[in-house]
């Protein structure tokens, strides 16, 4: 029988045509995967043959023993495949590996459905990239693009078909220890970061063998949860969410993301992961989303912690009428869907509709063309940690560190008698951070390596742990940093600090390290501190001791080679935050589009205004802020005209001048605030951004065009669209640039 439907699949894959639907292609990069527009017959052909059990099997996937990225590893998971329980598998790699289980679905089964392999390849494979907030703080979208589509090179020669990243959730909260794995506070960084890396994983055609499927997550609003605490309770008015948080989300589906995530958390008190307004009213509705959604791991059973659901039954049930398509390690789509949809509590209808989804995915990777395409020894020993690889990951470290302080302690002189201190100098292993995927540490430079590489006189002292109160390396820190021309304290945070489950009350250095470091500043020589952690951290003090800080993040497989090149000169610093560094925890959540309140703080000292008694309300480092090797000077912005209207645009621009002796590398950044809305709107919102290099000397005039969609937003109905009246617009260096040029929009 097997056999005979082999022969039918075959025949209706020689036939197969390819319906045409127009492209939604985002002007910004015509790249995006081609094939999303096929129409695949196949499907629709196994939809007639399969039983209930064999449909229910595709919406089923389990974790692998290869890895463990939650709380329940589900023994048997072989057996399930063998059995069509189990249509898709997550944690399992290696060419050989996944061609092994491979065998089992395609050779055992009675219909021989390809299983669908996916994986965490979050900021890299094998070769890995700085972690996610630092990738965003190079503010560079082809790079980042160029650094998804070498995980994806890597993941699916390894036999890997789709991997859950893009990460969309905008954070506010350094608490959260998952701030480390999205593109920081704002939407409309987010939102290009979000495309670039979807257009990197993909590809432009998704059934070449060197793409991989994006999952965009985690679905919705997840980085906002109560008190930085993982999993917590996340609620915000549905405009707040619409405005600030859904916009990297859509981004990463208009770009032909294949799949999303639901979240674990709450939205408006109904899970996400059965959470209909979000997964159907907004996903798949108004945004057209037409891969599938996946449950988070256990997710659906977490709905019965969440109090929605009876039981396992019960939240199955909700989950997929709900839109949720994959049931990810809960078990419940596996041992209740039958029953629910022979008692009519699922219809027939939803459950088709939701394979069709997770098939046409296969389908368009290519699966039913040849299910072991993606597993290919030879090529995984060919793409794997290559020399090209690996010079990317080392360009993106360095362009994703920011330099936050520097009074002339950097960049060092080669050759330099220099003490290296801290807890983290020496660690290749922290570099790599805490979600590595298959990276390995084996061969990785630690920063005190790459320091190594520019000079022989270098003096390396641990000085104390990452926490704790012993300081009996305290005395020989101090005479290393006496006896030295230069001293770089390496500190931070362990990797394990920040990630999934990773939640910290603190955002400060650990004591330890601070009393450190007073203690080596104490002798007078230069100290500049490079940074890995995960979050924004309180600076204040530390900031106030050193002459210069680098912040590294977790910076990869090349981060040493990387930070010992931006520390010698080599390369300058081009990061900058996509994040705002408060100045103590006390201010959080704070993010540069604050609203104006109707008591602003303008006039210091009054008191019956917006601010803190013991504190200042701006950050220490606002969004958007780096420093560089050079200077740069901006000349006012200007604007070809002082209004327009629905069919009209006008250009802005500022020219930028590199004014100091070294080449260096600017973020330009084009800021708006809309003066007077049918609903309060911030008082500046990032619009643009462009990356220019200058040499000493060089000018280079930068323009942004101001369209009514750049305007937009939910307005007081809550639709979408621009509003007349007046506009303030900034280009500067900073989310706290001062010059404006004002314009109208006449509706
Ligand atoms: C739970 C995490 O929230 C999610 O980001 C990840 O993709 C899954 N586990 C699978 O490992």
């Amino acid at each position: 029988m097997r056999n005979i439907l082999l022969f039918l699949l075959t025949l209706l894959l020689l036939t197969e045509c390819c319906g045409n639907k127009p492209d939604v292609c985002p002007p910004d990069d015509p790249a995006r995967a081609v094939n999303y527009n096929k129409t695949y017959p196949i499907v629709d052909s196994l939809l007639r043959v399969m039983t209930l059990d064999e449909m229910i099997g595709q919406l089923v996937l389990y974790t692998s023993d290869w890895d463990v990225t939650g709380p329940s590893i589900r023994d048997g998971y072989v057996d399930d495949i063998r059995a069509g329980k189990c249509g898709n598998i997550f944690n399992a790699y290696t060419a050989d590996y996944t061609r092994k289980l491979q065998e089992i679905a395609v050779n055992e089964t009675r219909l021989g459905i390809p299983l669908l392999f996916g994986y965490d390849v979050i900021h890299g494979f094998r070769t890995i990239f700085p972690i996610n907030l630092g990738i965003s703080a190079s503010w560079d979208m082809p790079l980042i693009k160029e650094s998804a589509r070498v995980a994806a090179r890597e993941a699916a020669a390894a036999g890997l078909h789709w991997t859950y990243s893009p990460m969309c959730d905008i954070c506010v909260e350094p608490r959260w220890g998952r701030i480390s794995e999205g593109a920081g506070e704002d939407a409309f960084l987010g939102s290009a970061v979000a495309r670039a890396m979807v257009y990197g994983y993909q590809g432009e055609d998704l059934e070449d063998p060197l793409t991989i499927a994006a999952c965009v997550k985690h679905f919705a609003a997840y980085g906002a949860p109560h008190a930085g605490r993982d999993y917590n309770t996340v609620d915000m008015s549905e405009r707040w969410l619409r405005e600030f948080y859904l916009p990297p989300y859509k981004a990463a589906v208009d770009a032909g993301a294949q799949t999303v995530m639901a979240s674990f958390n709450e939205y408006d008190g109904i899970p996400a992961t059965a959470n209909s307004h979000l997964l159907t009213e907004i996903l798949r509705h108004e945004w057209g989303f037409d891969g599938f959604v996946v449950s988070d791991y256990t997710g659906i059973m977490e709905m019965i912690n969440h109090g929605t659901s009876r039981d396992l039954e019960d939240a199955s049930i909700q989950a997929l009428n709900a839109g949720n398509d994959m049931d990810m390690q809960s078990g419940g789509f596996s041992d209740f869907l039958k029953k629910a949809v022979e008692e009519g509590k699922v219809s027939r209808k939803t459950l088709e509709e939701a394979v069709r989804r997770v098939l046409t995915v296969k389908a368009r990777l290519g699966l039913f063309q040849d299910p072991f395409r993606y597993c290919s020894a030879e090529r995984e020993a060919a793409e794997t940690k290559t020399g090209a690889n690996l010079l990317t990951a080392r360009t993106l470290a360095e362009e994703s560190c920011v330099l936050l302080k520097n009074d002339n302690a950097l960049p060092l002189a080669k050759g330099a008698r220099i003490a290296v201190i801290g807890p983290l100098a020496d660690s290749a292993d922290d570099l790599l951070a805490s979600w590595r995927g298959a990276g390995q540490v084996e061969g990785v430079k630690s920063i005190l390596d790459g320091i190594r590489d520019y000079s022989d006189r270098i003096i390396y002292v641990r000085g104390c742990e990452l926490d704790g109160d012993v300081k009996t390396g305290f005395g020989a820190a101090v005479t290393a940093a006496r006896s030295a021309e230069a001293v770089i304290m390496v500190l931070g945070e362990s990797c394990d600090w920040s990630g999934e489950a990773a939640s910290r009350t603190s955002i400060r250095l650990p004591e330890i390290q601070t009393e450190l470091l007073k203690a080596v500043a104490a002798t007078g020589k230069p100290v500049t501190i490079v940074l890995m952690n995960g979050r924004p951290l309180d600076l204040s003090e530390e900031s106030g001791m050193a002459d210069a800080i680098l912040e590294a993040w977790f910076p990869g497989t090349m981060g040493g080679e990387a930070v010992a090149r931006l520390l010698f000169g080599d390369a300058s610093p081009s990061g900058r935050l996509s994040v705002t560094f408060p100045r103590t925890l006390g201010q959080v959540p704070i993010y540069y589009y604050a609203k104006n309140t109707g008591r602003p703080y303008v006039h210091p000292g009054v008191k019956y205004e917006s601010r803190y008694l013991d504190c200042e309300n701006e950050p220490l480092y606002p969004f958007g802020y780096g420093l560089t090797y050079t200077t740069f000077s901006y000349g006012k912005p200007e604007l070809s005209a002082d209004n327009f209207g629905p069919k009209g645009s006008i250009t802005a621009k500022a020219t930028v001048t590199n004014t100091g002796s070294r080449e260096g590398t600017e973020v330009v950044q084009l800021y708006l605030r809309d003066m007077v809305g049918s609903v309060t709107r911030p008082v500046k919102q990032l619009k643009g951004f462009e990356r220019v290099t200058l040499a000493p000397g060089e000018s280079r005039t930068v323009e942004f065009e101001i369209t009514p969609e750049l305007i937009s937003f939910w307005r007081k109905d809550l639709t979408f669209g621009p509003e007349a009246g007046e506009f303030r617009l900034f280009i500067g260096p900073a989310s706290d640039c001062q010059e404006y040029a004002t314009f109208t929009y006449n509706e």
